[in-house]
């Protein structure tokens, strides 16, 4: 199978981001990393990028006149880099409807809890763990979903049990969180560059090699 192209979208540290790199680098994945685009102008990710030689952009609202314009920009220079996937690692702004419609099934997101818990508008980053630890429940997780046009809704691809313990911070359990997220991703990254993932409504199914599904 054809290599993939891929376009990370991160807003933050981007740990994810190198998480995915480090494993196309090892050769595990079928595609590249071509460009990455944030929303914040001072994100860590950014530098990531730039230092891996990696085109790197800031784009935010503030720069375009309208919405419109902003999403057009957006889908020119995935439209320039040939992006075949949309990875969001830590992308804290909502994808505008007309690049979620023009990458069905295209467009990846990580986050740190089990969906459809804990997820939706508001619950981002730290927020998500807080809530977590606020409600008392004995898991979390992490899941990997196909974006559609609702927040942390679509497909779930992947999902990953992590145990919330009695003496767990919200930090704490972030941090054990967070090693899943950097098994969990290059992992579904790699199904999805092979073809191993097929999607029909709510559901997916994954046709690879049943050892690769555990972490
Ligand atoms: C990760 O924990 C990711 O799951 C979360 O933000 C963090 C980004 O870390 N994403 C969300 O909360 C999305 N709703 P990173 O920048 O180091 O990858």
């Amino acid at each position: 199978m054809a290599r993939s192209n891929f376009a990370v979208f991160a807003s933050g540290r981007g740990s994810n981001f190198l998480a995915v790199q480090e494993q196309i680098a090892a050769g595990n994945i079928s595609g590249d990393i071509v460009c990455l685009i944030s929303n914040k102008r001072t994100a860590p990710a950014l530098e990531k990028a730039q230092n891996l030689d990696i085109p790197a952009f800031h784009k935010s609202p503030r720069q375009f006149e309208n919405e419109k314009s902003y999403t057009n920009d957006h889908i020119d220079t995935l439209k320039e880099y040939e992006i075949d996937y949309i990875l969001l690692a830590g992308y804290m702004k909502k994808i505008p409807d007309a690049v979620v419609q023009a990458y069905p099934h295209r467009i990846l997101n990580i986050h740190p809890a089990l969906l459809p818990s804990f997820g939706g508008k508001g619950y981002y980053g730290m927020r998500v763990h807080d809530a977590v630890i606020e409600r008392g429940v004995k898991w979390t997780g992490v899941t990997v979903h196909f974006v559609d046009e609702v927040y942390d809704h679509g497909p779930i691809i992947y999902q990953w049990p992590v145990r919330v313990r009695d003496d767990d911070t919200p930090e704490s359990l972030a941090e054990r969180v967070l090693e899943y997220e950097h098994k969990a991703y290059p992992k579904v990254v790699r199904w999805v560059s092979e073809g191993w993932i097929t999607a029909e409504g709510m559901r997916t199914q994954y046709t690879g090699p049943s050892e690769e599904w555990d972490i």
